[in-house]
């Protein structure tokens, strides 16, 4: 019988497991433990399998901060040493300590320029602590960071429990059921364009909402008044057209009163701002839900931390109500997910943000392309 490579051959294996820990914060509590919580699986089986599990993950963008909060929360799931370093005298001798079963934790990836340059002779020191190499960091696998491709090549490498679910899951969309309807909401209208380029071929209906769906207001010829659009957009003009896009007709606007109406998108007066979705326009697409066989969503439908949830709250009864299968496509959406408790409603919510939208974008991510 031929023999595979297998995760689970690491009895008294030093493997590194480069997480994303990068949770967010606020006066060092985190705020919501996802990111950690999805780790666990994999952790637990390399300890189970007599792996000594050494934990790199970056977390924020400012190299001086700290996994101590990290730190804090997993020990309370899984027995962890912290090693307050990230290369050097202390990582060597906490590792040398370390038996079969045994979990570290090392100090920001972020804390050396060489894991933002994709340094190899940083990936190198990493791949000197370790036998083996495990990617559980989906939400960072869209960089090409030290860390996530550079030391993947260095080592055996092999997919998380997470990550691989991820790729599983998200991947569905690539090869479609159909009927598949792509819903899109949220800001950043620039990064959502190759995503909507793509959906309007792949999906059978697209429908948007957010910051979003002003930007084709606006280009449509709609008086947006004073909404928040994107700059420097290419022109929009080709996907209006396009049959398959839907644009809500129904909108929320408030004056600089905050005095809120639903009205027509051809009523919004000089002075208001498109701040949702009218919940008739998310009630329109019933029809379309119960028909689809596949639906991924991403990004809220209105102005969310603004108090303009209504529309997507209906939105979110509809899919969790659906039949279809139901993605979860990451960031602010999944966030709502979580905070809601709808999670076990849905076939797969995403922790990625950005990874998760390159990915469904390209159908590939740096992070993945360097397990191969
Ligand atoms: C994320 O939170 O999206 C990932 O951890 C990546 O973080 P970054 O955008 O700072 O690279």
């Amino acid at each position: 019988m031929t023999s595979v490579k297998s995760i689970k051959d690491c009895k008294g294996k030093y493997v590194l497991v480069r997480a994303d820990f990068n949770v967010p914060l606020a006066d060092g509590k985190i705020l919501d433990a996802t990111r950690i919580l999805v780790a666990l699986p994999t952790i637990k089986l390399l300890q189970k399998k007599g792996a000594r599990v050494v934990l790199i993950s970056h977390i924020g963008r400012d190299p001086e901060e700290s996994l101590k909060p990290v730190y804090r929360a997993l020990k309370k799931h899984v027995p962890v040493r912290f090693v307050e370093e990230l290369l050097g005298t202390k990582v060597e001798e906490a590792l040398a300590d370390m038996k079969n079963g045994d979990v570290v934790l090392l100090e920001n990836l972020r804390s050396n320029p060489g894991e933002k340059a994709g340094d190899k002779v940083f990936a190198k020191a990493l791949a000197a602590l370790g036998d083996m190499y495990v990617n559980e960091a989906f939400p960072v696998s869209h960089r090409a960071d030290a860390s996530v491709v550079a030391l993947a090549k260095l080592l055996p490498s092999y997919a998380g429990l997470q990550f691989e679910r991820e790729v599983k899951e998200l991947s569905k969309v690539l090869k479609p059921k159909r009927p598949f309807l792509f819903i899109l909401g949220g800001g950043k209208a620039e990064t959502k364009i190759p995503l909507l380029k793509r959906y309007l071929k792949e999906a059978d209906n697209v429908f948007i909402g957010g910051i979003l769906a002003n930007n084709f207001f606006k280009a449509n010829g709609a008086n947006v008044g004073t909404s928040k659009t994107d700059e420097n957009l290419p022109p929009l003009g080709a996907m209006i057209k396009n049959k398959k896009l839907i644009m809500p007709e129904s909108v929320v606007v408030a004056n600089a009163n905050k005095k809120s109406r639903t009205t027509s998108v051809n009523d919004v007066q000089t002075d208001e701002s498109i701040l949702d979705v009218g919940v008739p326009s998310i009630e329109a697409l019933a029809p379309i839900i119960k028909k689809a066989k596949l639906i991924l969503w991403n990004g809220p439908m209105g102005y969310y931390e603004g108090g303009y949830t209504k529309a997507t709250g209906a939105l979110l009864k509809l899919l969790a109500e659906a039949k279809a299968e139901t993605i979860i496509g990451g960031g602010d959406t999944s966030v709502l997910v979580e905070r809601k408790k709808l999670a076990d409603k849905f076939t797969f919510v995403s922790t990625g943000g950005g990874a998760t939208l390159d990915y469904l974008a390209k159908g590939t991510l740096p992070g993945i392309k360097a397990l191969k």
